[in-house]
């Protein structure tokens, strides 16, 4: 199970901002070990994966209302619609850990590999948007906007 194809934070996909920029890399770094923990198919495994699997949830519901947040505080006009996309992940997440727990066979290197592509795309695109619009209107944002 897992395999070693970690991610990595990349300066490109920078927003700007040096506090979601390091929430951003926090997100990448629970991922990451939750793929490490995919690789380790023992009940220890099992455990380090239930136990990392629950603060990504957790970190993935702070992170999303910080960018929300901002959002909101921004004007940003595609909140909306970005609201929806972390809302679709949060269900996907929630649904695999639902599963985990109840021991369906779910493949943990199926999910862990989804959380990667969906966390890296938004990141890449999706949040880039709310990054331009920022610099577009020359936004200042202040460390309480965060
Ligand atoms: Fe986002």
């Amino acid at each position: 199970m897992g395999d070693n194809s970690l991610i990595e934070w990349k300066t490109v996909y920078s927003v700007s901002i040096p506090a979601i920029d390091a929430q951003h890399q926090e997100l990448i770094n629970l991922t990451n070990c939750l793929n490490q923990a995919c690789m380790n198919g023992t009940e220890s495994g099992r455990i380090y994966f239930q136990k990392v699997v629950h603060e990504l949830v957790q970190y993935v519901k702070f992170h999303f209302s910080a960018e929300e947040k901002l959002m909101e505080r921004i004007g940003f006009p595609g909140l909306a619609e970005h609201k929806k996309e972390h809302e679709h992940f949060v269900k996907k997440v929630l649904e695999g850990v639902k599963n985990f727990e109840s021991g369906k066979a779910i493949v943990p290197n199926t999910f862990v590999r989804y959380l990667l592509d969906w966390i890296v795309t938004h990141i890449a695109k999706t949040d880039q948007k709310y990054g331009a619009y920022i610099a577009d209107n020359k936004i200042k944002v202040l460390p309480e906007d965060v």
